[in-house]
């Protein structure tokens, strides 16, 4: 990570123009694992050049798998089969990222070897129990920190199958799960009380693994093996989130998001912005390495609060800090429950969104699961983005719109998931400085 880094954004007129935001976390992450216990050699296009899929780059190097840059975006992964990975005695640092680190933590549940997991000030304050819990009725032996990172994965433990009811809808605690079960004798399998993304049950059978899927289950049986494939990476919704929010809110906007990902777990925003009155239109939508991808183009609308469909919040959990920022220039109220999950995110989203519109006048009421923000005008002022990339990328789409600038606080960690936003950003109209 580099140094602090603080931005200013303000207010400079129409969004015009086309963003191709990069390429999806998420997916890129997996198409890493996977491709590096497969066998034979893979090529992943899209991939996000973002810190913490990085990190999970490094972490495999570490483990012995060759991985190429042939160009930027491109990887090929030599994949070492499912027995292939190597110890180390470093210590192996998923930086700022609880994907790379719960995942990791279930591939390597079931490996020979001992390993170490670290990550940064904020991975190391996120809950690992909800990995480690499931993953020891499967037998595997991971210590934790009072159920905070560092993981210490303790190798050699035979692993078996189990039945599990996700109590809370994650992905990440899914495809841990389903990673273990690859070493796992016996079956494993998932039940979640809201189906989450599925990426890694495509990929696994994009991969040659026997699985069977449906929204909110999944099953697969251990002892197969991965063959190689090739892994092309959409837009990341998530990282368009910020682009369709600041369009909908700044008067005269029209932008076009091409080739974007739009798998239905992922795309809630679209439809709570659709709620509140945006002009969101898909065009082109087709299929892109097994996922439906389309372009979206925004156009400004007058925006109003909305009572949030529950059902919604694990189909737009990473973009909450994007819809608070809709909400607080909306007109009227909205109200959002069911989503406590967000306190455990790269931050606590709900205090550190609630704190950061008080700062600029807003008037936003914190509930243990959600908060009610009363739209209106923001002003100008100061926020601290709690080391967490959408924290202070939302914020930069409020200065948009703010009466005076928004001084954003160490913005280094946008790097985590888009780099390259500030250009982008400003190529299509923001006026967003670094600040000191
Ligand atoms: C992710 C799952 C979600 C999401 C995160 C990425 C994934 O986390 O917030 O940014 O790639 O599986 P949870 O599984 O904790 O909901």
């Amino acid at each position: 990570m580099s140094g602090r880094q603080d931005w200013s954004s303000r207010a400079s007129g129409p969004l015009h123009g086309s963003v191709r935001v990069p390429g999806d976390k998420s997916v890129s992450h997996r198409a890493l694992m996977l491709a590096a216990i497969a066998e034979g050699e893979s090529r992943i296009r899209g991939f996000l050049e973002g810190e913490d899929t990085r990190a999970t780059a490094a972490v495999l190097a570490q483990l012995s798998v060759r991985i190429e840059t042939p160009s930027p975006g491109e990887r090929v992964v030599h994949g070492v089969g499912l027995h292939g990975l190597r110890g180390t005695a470093q210590v192996l640092d998923c930086g700022n990222a609880g994907t790379g680190m719960r995942l990791l933590a279930g591939l390597l549940a079931g490996q020979a070897f001992d390993c170490t997991l670290i990550g940064d000030a904020s991975l190391s304050k996120r809950p690992m129990r909800r990995v480690t819990d499931p993953l020891a009725l499967m037998g595997a032996r991971i210590d934790t920190h009072e159920g905070l990172p560092p993981l210490h994965v303790h190798g050699g433990q035979p692993l078996h199958g189990i039945r599990y009811e996700l109590p809370v809808a994650s992905a990440q605690v899914k495809s841990a799960l389903l990673l273990a079960g690859l070493y796992a004798a016996g079956e494993t399998e998932i039940i979640e009380p809201h189906p989450t993304r599925d990426y890694t049950e495509r990929m696994l059978a994009a991969f040659g693994w026997p699985i069977a899927f449906a929204p909110g289950w999944a099953k697969l049986e251990g002892g197969h093996a991965l063959h190689a494939a090739d892994v092309e990476v959409p837009a990341d919704f998530s990282s368009a989130a910020f682009f369709l929010v600041a369009a909908s809110i700044v008067p005269g906007s029209a932008l076009r998001l091409p080739a974007v990902g739009l798998n239905p777990r992922r795309t809630g925003l679209l439809q709570a912005l659709r709620l509140m009155g945006a002009d969101i239109a898909v065009e082109n939508e087709r299929e892109a390495g097994g996922e439906p991808v389309g372009d979206l183009v925004v156009r400004h609308a007058p925006l109003h609060g909305v009572e949030l469909p529950e059902a919604l919040v694990p189909d737009m959990i990473d973009e909450f800090p994007a819809l608070f920022i809709a909400a607080a220039v909306a007109g009227g109220r909205t109200t959002i429950r069911g989503a406590a999950e967000l306190r455990v995110k790269e931050s606590d989203r709900i205090a550190t969104m609630a704190s950061g519109l008080r700062a600029l006048g807003a008037v936003v009421e914190e509930t243990p699961d959600g908060a009610l923000i009363h739209g209106g005008r923001l002003g100008g002022g100061t926020v601290e983005s709690h080391l967490d990339h959408r924290i202070a990328m939302s914020f930069a789409v409020a200065g948009l719109v703010a009466a005076a600038p928004v001084r954003i606080h160490d913005c280094a960690h946008v790097a985590t998931s888009f780099p390259g936003f500030l250009e982008l950003a400003n190529g299509c109209g923001f006026a967003l400085r670094g600040a000191g």
